[in-house]
């Protein structure tokens, strides 16, 4: 059999930093992202007698992929099956650039070999088997907005969706810099638990944040949406930059674009910027006030992309 699934990345509004369990990526906090409509993964699974180890391809070139095998691994496990397979990717997201495409990418190969080997998951348990391929592919199974629940073990650590808003939401993607990360997500937020004294005050309020965002996403309160959403982002940054040694995703253009988001707020457009584990500014918008941004940030030229909530993972095609 070959079956081809497609997911969207998302965007954390709450972040999650920091992991309790780096084997079964079990998260310090709760995390609510939105997904997104213009950035996925195709990735194409196919189980086969014939191979005599995984074969992986990205954007069609041959890679060794230790985490894909080791991925395909739990999906043998939890199957019964023990043949290797073929798994080509194809990423329509600007990969390591801090758009998460990792997010996409497991939650992708998650339901294309969860699928190609017979399974039929369940959200939450497709969401559990992301979840060990990267932590924040565990919220892309779904469309639009969703929480990870941080959890007690490995079964109760999955995430959710959240209602659908009336707000029309936007995300505004300034690219900073498309290049590759100079330091991994997953190296450095290992680095942030183990070294930096504000950890542990990023996980309280994190975890007070995510159920304030979802009582704000409820009450369709955009001002508390975006506070929470920047604060969550801003305290990540910070815990990070207080780490041992200090490090910042953070470049130049990046404090720009941030200055350019609190200046229109005085203005009352409602904008509010978050950033991941990379130098660009997302900017968490309502779909009105759009034009307005392109405009104030047109020296960017070509380098902004607006997305609105994308829809849940899907198999294209199982044949
Ligand atoms: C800053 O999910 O890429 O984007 O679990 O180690 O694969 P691993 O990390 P990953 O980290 C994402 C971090 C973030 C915030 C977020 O998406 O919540």
């Amino acid at each position: 059999m070959t079956t081809t699934a497609r997911a969207h990345t998302n965007i954390a509004l709450i972040k999650y930093w920091g992991k309790r369990d780096a084997k079964l990526i079990l998260p310090y906090t709760s995390s609510v992202s939105l997904t997104l409509d213009d950035f996925y993964t195709d990735t194409t699974v196919s189980f086969n007698p014939e191979l005599g180890s995984d074969q992986f391809t990205l954007n069609g070139t041959a890679q060794a992929a230790p985490k894909v095998t080791a991925f395909l691994d739990l999906v043998r496990a939890q199957s019964g099956r023990r043949e290797f397979a073929q798994v080509a990717s194809v990423n329509h997201v600007p990969t390591a650039a801090g758009l998460a495409s990792s997010a996409s990418a497991f939650a992708a190969l998650a339901l294309a070999a969860s699928r190609d080997a017979g399974l039929r998951l369940a959200p939450a348990a497709l969401s559990r088997l992301a979840r060990r391929g990267s932590g924040s592919a565990a919220r892309s199974i779904y469309g639009g907005l969703a929480i990870w629940h941080r959890g007690e073990d490995d079964l109760t650590s999955f995430a959710e969706p959240l209602p659908k808003t009336t707000l029309p939401l936007r995300m505004i993607v300034v690219m900073v810099d498309a290049g590759q990360k100079p330091v991994s997500s997953r190296q450095l937020m290992a680095n942030t638990v183990a070294t930096s004294p504000y950890y542990p005050a990023f996980v309280k309020s994190n975890e007070q944040a995510a159920a304030a965002m979802v009582a704000a996403l409820a009450a369709a309160d955009f001002t508390r949406i975006g506070e929470l959403t920047e604060q969550s982002s801003a305290r990540m940054h910070a815990a990070i930059l207080a780490g041992s040694p200090a490090f910042t995703y953070f470049q130049p253009d990046t404090m720009a674009v941030w200055h350019t988001v609190q200046a229109l707020r005085q203005q009352g457009v409602p904008a509010y910027a978050t950033m991941d584990a990379g130098p660009n500014v997302k900017i968490l918008t309502l779909a009105p006030a759009v034009p307005t941004i392109q405009k104030a940030l047109s020296a960017f030229g070509g380098r902004l992309l607006v997305a609105a909530p994308g829809p849940a993972a899907q198999v294209l095609e199982a044949k």
